[in-house]
Order: structure tokens, then C-alpha cells, then sequence
């Protein structure tokens, strides 16, 4: 590869490794074959079909994979990515093409580095004009199976949000479940710094009073006695309940079919909306563990199995067949001062 090559290279991965990821770990690596990029996982395989964890790391990708289109855009090549390429190697996740002078500079790219997860209590409005949501609706209509969808309408509204809420109070009741959410957050960074992995805890949005309280609260033994006061159902409110009220904008993302493909074009789909909102000038975060616990392998992952059932119901009473994926609440908000960080680009390649 010259020297051009390399710097492309770097540039687009770079692009790519800045799309979001549920716990803010790109599990992948990257190998430049010829005109090609390789891409495989860094354990054995993804997480077992039709669980919330596969879910996760499939929507990861699929941010991951439009960020690097874009990306790629920017130089005229574009990017052709084949999902799990080959069934006998289940670490190889993704084959992705490179065809050089195929394509125009996609004008999102310069959104890229701007977005960010907002988890600030309060988004203001206005609420999306006409013009602005035709322009992510037509953000999602590149992935013809996947629909985005508005909660605008009260009875609706209220009706997901008691899904969004029992779902979020769950991550605090459940041992997996909080253990899977505290273990993301590295609170050995300390309340002012970022980290290139994982969450920092100044990116948590959680307001200086309440910090000490949310940081005994990792303990399990802690959170399970103050659960018998009902912390659960206080964090349920406060991380989701409440802010979700307040939000201008509730949207979600719906699949007919929750094979790995689509549940892929979901992660597509939905990094484009994001940058989109970007380029509004919104901000947004993301929200999908009432879609997700909801899927059918959940209960084996952690998820009590009536929780998992009462979701998979509401949703159903809700949208009738439509499969929902991702929730997110969007508005407009000041940033926040604390983002999560990157490794560097290099870091993602694997030679050899
Ligand atoms: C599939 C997926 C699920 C996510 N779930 C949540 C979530 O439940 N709550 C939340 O606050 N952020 C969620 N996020 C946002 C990530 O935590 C965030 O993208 C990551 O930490 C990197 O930070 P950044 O978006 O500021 O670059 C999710 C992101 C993705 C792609």
C-alpha cells in the first residue's frame, strides 16, 4: 500500500470508529486484503441469535459500517459491506468491498466527529418541523426494511413509556442486568476525564448532588437493600421516565423480521438519523433496552422471563407485528462537557 493508501486508510477507520456502540467498545479489528476489508470480531463469535446482546452488537456494527461508508464517501470510493460473510468462521463479521471513483462525497461525513450521546435530563423543543423530519424519515428509507416511527400521539406515547420505564428499571433490579450496565462505566476515571473505552462516568449526564449515591449504587449488595426501598423504581424514573417526558421528540425503529440483516440496517439506519439530527443541530440518546428485552432469547440472557414476556406483549398490543429495535429521545440541549473517547485508529488493525 503507498503511503496514501495509509492515510486513507487511517482517515476512514477513524471515521468509523467514532459511530457509537452500546457500551462504547468496538469489538472488532481490521485487515486491508487488496481492495477488501476484512473485519472480524475480537471473540470467537457474536453473542447467540435472537438475545438483546446480539441485538446490541449487530446495531454497533451497523453504526460502525455506515460511519466507515461515509467515511469512505468523503475519497469517492465506496464502501459495499457483506454481513457474516462466511457461516464456518463466525469471528469474521463483515467483508467490506472498497470500490475507488464509485461514489460522491456523502455531506454527512462532516457530522461525524460532531455527535455525540446527550444524556442531559432536559432536551428542549421545538419539536421537528415538517422539512426536518422528511429528512430523517428519508434518512431510514435507505434501509427499505426498517420504518422509523414518531410518538406523537399522547395515548401512544404513554403506552411505550411504561414499556421504556419497567425495562430501564430493570437494568437496576436484576443482578445481570446491573452488573452488565455498571461494568460499561469506568469510575476509576474519575467524574472529569474521558477514557478512550468504555462509559465515562461525566458522560452519565448524573447531576454533582446525586454522583456519590449513583456511585455506591454499582455495589449489587447496595443497590439489592436499597431496591427494598424502591431505588429501582426511582432510577427507572430518572433515567428514563422522566427524561423521555421531557423530550421534544420520542422516535423508534422497527423492523417485519429480526434476522441479523435487518437488525444490521437498524444500526445503519439509525447512525444516519443521527448524524442527520446532528446536522439540525439536535442531539439525541439512545434508548432501546424496552425494544430489546423484548426479543425472544432475552429471558436466557438475564431478563426475567416476565419481564420479558409483559414487553414482547405491550409491544405487540402496541404495534401489532412490527418488531421495535431502537428508542431514542431527541431535542436540543447544551453538549455535554464530558464525552466518551476513542482508542487510536492503528489500535483496530490487524496485520498479518
Ligand atoms: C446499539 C446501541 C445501544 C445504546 N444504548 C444506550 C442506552 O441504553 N443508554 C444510553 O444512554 N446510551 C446508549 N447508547 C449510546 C452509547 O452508550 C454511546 O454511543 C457510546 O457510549 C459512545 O458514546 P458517543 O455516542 O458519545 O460517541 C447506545 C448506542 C448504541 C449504538
Amino acid at each position: 500500500m503507498s503511503q496514501l493508501d495509509q492515510d486513507t486508510l487511517r482517515f476512514i477507520l477513524e471515521g468509523a470508529i467514532l459511530a457509537p456502540s452500546a457500551d462504547n467498545h468496538h469489538r472488532v479489528r481490521f485487515r486491508l486484503d487488496h481492495d477488501t476489508l476484512r473485519v472480524t470480531y475480537t471473540e470467537p463469535k457474536l453473542p447467540p441469535p435472537a438475545g438483546y446482546n446480539r441485538a446490541l452488537a449487530l446495531m454497533s456494527l451497523g453504526a460502525l459500517v455506515e460511519n466507515l461508508t461515509i467515511t469512505a464517501s468523503r475519497f469517492g470510493i465506496r464502501a459495499v459491506p457483506l454481513l457474516l460473510p462466511d457461516p464456518n468462521q463466525p469471528d469474521w463479521v463483515l467483508s467490506i468491498h472498497l470500490k475507488p471513483d464509485q461514489t460522491v462525497a456523502d455531506p454527512l461525513w462532516e457530522m461525524i466527529p460532531l455527535r455525540h450521546t446527550n444524556r442531559r435530563v432536559y432536551f428542549r423543543g421545538p419539536r421537528i418541523a415538517h422539512a426536518e423530519q422528511a429528512e430523517l424519515d428519508s434518512a431510514a428509507q435507505l434501509f427499505p426494511d426498517c420504518q422509523l416511527n414518531w410518538l406523537d400521539d399522547s395515548a401512544i406515547r404513554n403506552q411505550i413509556l411504561r414499556l421504556m420505564r419497567r425495562a430501564e428499571t430493570e437494568r437496576f433490579r436484576t443482578r445481570v442486568l446491573h452488573e452488565e450496565l455498571f461494568s460499561a462505566i469506568h469510575f476509576e476515571t474519575g467524574w472529569h476525564a474521558s477514557c478512550p473505552e468504555g462509559l465515562p462516568p461525566g458522560a452519565l449526564g448524573v447531576e454533582p448532588l446525586l454522583r456519590p449515591v449513583f456511585a455506591l449504587l454499582r455495589h449489587w449488595p447496595v443497590m439489592r437493600l436499597t431496591n427494598l426501598l424502591g431505588a429501582h423504581y426511582m432510577m427507572g424514573w430518572r433515567a428514563c421516565d422522566l427524561p423521555c417526558r421531557l423530550a421534544p421528540n420520542l422516535g423508534f425503529l422497527t423492523v417485519k423480521n429480526a434476522d441479523d440483516q435487518s437488525i444490521f440496517d437498524v444500526g445503519r439506519a439509525f447512525q444516519r438519523i443521527w448524524l442527520t439530527a446532528t446536522s439540525q443541530g439536535r442531539v439525541l440518546q439512545p434508548m432501546p433496552a424496552s425494544a430489546i428485552f423484548a426479543l425472544q432469547g432475552a429471558s436466557k440472557e438475564g431478563v426475567p422471563v416476565d419481564t420479558q414476556r409483559s414487553l414482547a406483549d405491550g409491544w405487540r398490543t402496541a404495534l401489532g407485528e412490527a418488531i421495535p429495535l431502537m428508542l431514542f429521545r431527541m431535542g436540543f440541549a447544551k453538549p455535554i462537557p464530558i464525552v466518551a473517547g476513542r482508542g487510536r485508529a492503528e489500535g483496530y488493525i490487524k496485520n498479518g
